[in-house]
């Protein structure tokens, strides 16, 4: 046992410490699994004399009982007038307790004495970075990781590739660097608004960038120190029409003239690809340490393979019975490259599509039942679900916030999220990551905006239990971190200017309509249902998202009956409309309002026409289409009417309101 280290001046100075400024372990992210405040108070700065035990008899016996990866990261530490002491039995556990430590000297000038006992919940806990859509440098990564690092993440998932530019330096294949990571177009918007052209490098105007093998290595080495593990993902087979920009032989041959298909998919039927790929991962294994070595898998649209002889003729060699079980062989062979190179293979859901490769993990990020059912086929999962995690999404009221990719997490949501909530096999669920795609964050400022405080919460629930978590808890102790980084530099929205979920969806509108049956002229889109056959009368509005099940969703126009039961004087009659035109919904062009007594003859009693423009409006919005009339009817038709126009493909209206 090592001799605890009593400092005189140190003892003085804890007794000069005021009240004002003491600190407990109450105010830490991730909160920690137990502890106890004591009498007493120390100053902050005695953290720098805190002793390591690593053999205490008693801390071993209680952590005995945890996981490896639990107990390798456990700690204990005591605070007290005498001194501060760590227990831990590895260089992640000291690791971890000093995070602990430094992040309470952080919050105030003196301690409060306590005793901690803390581990993690799951193994991994995680942020994924987008540096394709938008490329951010070294040193903004560098700056990222001090956060993740006092948060106690361990995994920093760097999504390097996408067609919207190669960012990281590949020897064997230069021109991925020299020409795929740079474009017309500074931000990814400007870039897809002018039809998406790649530049060279030497070019005027060329805009991009890429991590050179160096900056990985002070990346990886950086983060290493702070127990953090970077994932680099290279994505294939889809997403990759930068790589086909820089290298064309990769992409899918029309049948007949053997030009190039159109499609960001790589060409599967080509041994060269393979060869590029063996030859991009061999130099990402040697950069990166990480087991896992992401392969994106997801979205690749599959339409090219079906037209490409050489894909043909791959799929019916190999007896595949389809394009599904064309990328799944794809995904299997790269996995077999990995593994002989000690590598994991881990994918996008989407990689479970045609038969998930032996071994493979899988990252869930549609919902979470594709990760539930990877899990009962025995697979390992990291749950990142676009319901919960997705940091890209609105975290406020989408008109008070820079424009978002859509939807609507807010913190609250996000630290709502049990990612075990499900599971039938815990053993095989790794733990929780939070996704940063960057197509609409283009500016630092705007991606630790977008970042800070929703990572707070993907790292609480990641380290610690599920029943020692409370909302309200949560959220002071955020706000309190929020202000801390924000003072050092951290661009993070600002909770205390949280407005909220749309207020109409908070409370039930009543009107005379409420209730009464509705005949649809036009069947509702199944995708997008709400409630079904009652959402448009059942008094519940929608909040920012489409997501909170009260809008519905018409693949058409819409064209709806409502039946008032009797013959009533309408005075009004009005229907929100919600529109985000990147997801292709739109506001209607026209609105037509018309009435019967009968249900078969209608007269005409109004028609509003769009006075937004929403093709220019970016991210969410919402319209109210709503007019005084005056009649007598028992039935009320409503027909929107999109307009002709690109992007214009779904409604979606939440109430149909009469009065
Ligand atoms: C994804 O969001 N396409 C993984
Ligand atoms: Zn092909």
């Amino acid at each position: 046992m090592i001799k605890l280290k009593i400092s005189l001046s140190a003892m003085l100075l804890a007794l000069a410490t005021t009240l004002s400024a003491q600190v407990g372990p109450d105010e830490v992210i991730p909160r920690p699994v137990r502890y106890s405040v004591t009498n007493g108070m120390v100053p902050s700065s005695m953290v720098e004399d805190a002793v390591v035990i690593s053999d205490d008899a008693e801390f071993v016996r209680e952590i005995f009982p945890l996981d490896d990866f639990a107990r390798r990261e456990a700690y204990g530490i005591e605070i007290t007038p005498g001194g501060i002491t760590i227990k831990a039995v590895s260089d992640e556990g000291i690791y971890r307790a000093r995070t602990t430590l430094e992040y309470m000297k952080g919050m105030g000038e003196s301690l409060k004495c306590c005793t901690i006992f803390d581990y993690p919940r799951f193994r991994h806990r995680g942020v994924m970075f987008d540096i394709s859509r938008n490329f951010r440098d070294k040193d903004f990564i560098l700056k990222q990781i001090d956060v993740l690092a006092s948060l106690k993440m361990n995994s920093l998932h760097l999504h390097l590739a996408d067609d919207a530019g190669w960012r990281v330096e590949i020897g064997s294949y230069p021109e991925l660097c020299s020409r795929a990571a740079y474009r017309f177009g500074k931000t990814w918007e400007e870039w897809s608004a002018g039809g998406c052209h790649y530049a060279n490098r030497s070019d005027a105007g060329a805009s991009g960038g890429f991590l050179t093998k160096e900056d990985v290595r002070q990346i990886v080495k950086y983060a290493a120190s702070r127990h953090i593990n970077v994932i680099p993902e290279i994505e294939l087979p889809g997403h990759s029409a930068e790589v086909l920009d820089a290298y064309p032989s990769l992409a899918c041959v029309d049948e007949v003239g053997g030009e190039p298909v159109f499609s960001s998919d790589v060409c599967i039927g080509n041994e060269a690809t393979f060869a590029f790929y063996d030859a991009v991962l061999g130099e990402i294994i040697d950069m990166f340490p990480s087991e896992y070595i992401h392969i994106g898998g997801d979205e690749a649209s599959k339409g090219s393979w079906e037209k490409c002889p050489r894909c043909k003729e791959r799929m019916l060699k190999e007896g595949l019975s389809g394009v599904d079980e064309l990328q799944s062989y794809m995904i299997r062979r790269i996995g077999k490259f990995l593994s002989s190179k000690g590598r994991i293979l881990l994918g996008w859901d989407e990689i479970m599509q045609g038969g998930l490769a032996a071994g493979a993990a899988v990252m869930s990020w549609r919902g979470t039942q594709n990760g539930e059912e990877a899990i009962r086929a025995s697979h390992d999962v990291i749950m990142s679900p676009n319901t919960y995690c997705y940091l890209d999404y609105y975290q406020d009221a989408p008109m008070y916030c820079p424009r978002a990719i859509g939807g609507y997490i807010p913190l609250d949501k996000v630290y709502s999220y049990d990612p075990a909530e499900g599971i039938s096999d815990i053993s095989h669920l790794l733990g929780i990551q939070g996704n940063l795609w960057c197509e609409f964050i283009s500016s630092a400022e705007q991606f630790e905006y977008m970042l800070y405080p929703r990572a707070f919460a993907i790292a609480e629930i990641g380290w610690s239990p599920q029943e020692v978590r409370s909302y309200p808890d949560f959220r002071r102790r955020a706000l309190s971190l929020s202000k801390r980084i924000s003072k050092r530099g951290y661009n993070t929205f600002n909770l205390e200017e949280e407005f909220g979920e749309r207020p109409q969806s908070k409370e039930v509108v009543s009107h005379m309509a409420r209730g009464c049956a509705v005949k649809y002229n036009i069947p509702y889109s199944k995708k997008y249902p709400s409630t079904g056959t009652d959402a448009l009368t059942d008094g519940k509005q929608g909040g920012w998202s489409y997501s909170n099940n009260a809008w519905q969703g018409f693949s058409s126009d819409m064209d709806v009956v409502v039946d008032l039961g009797e013959k009533k004087p309408i005075h009004y009659v009005g229907a929100w409309f919600f529109s985000c035109i990147t997801n292709w919904v739109a506001f209607p062009e026209k609105m037509e309002i018309s009435v019967s007594d009968d249900g078969s003859d209608f007269r005409s009693v109004y028609t509003l026409r769009r006075e937004i423009d929403d093709d220019n409006l970016k991210g969410s919005n919402y319209a109210l289409y709503g007019v005084p009339i005056s009649e007598n009817a028992r039935y009320v038709r409503v027909r929107a009417v999109r307009a002709d126009k690109p992007r214009h493909e779904f409604l979606f209206t939440d109430e149909i309101v009469v009065n």
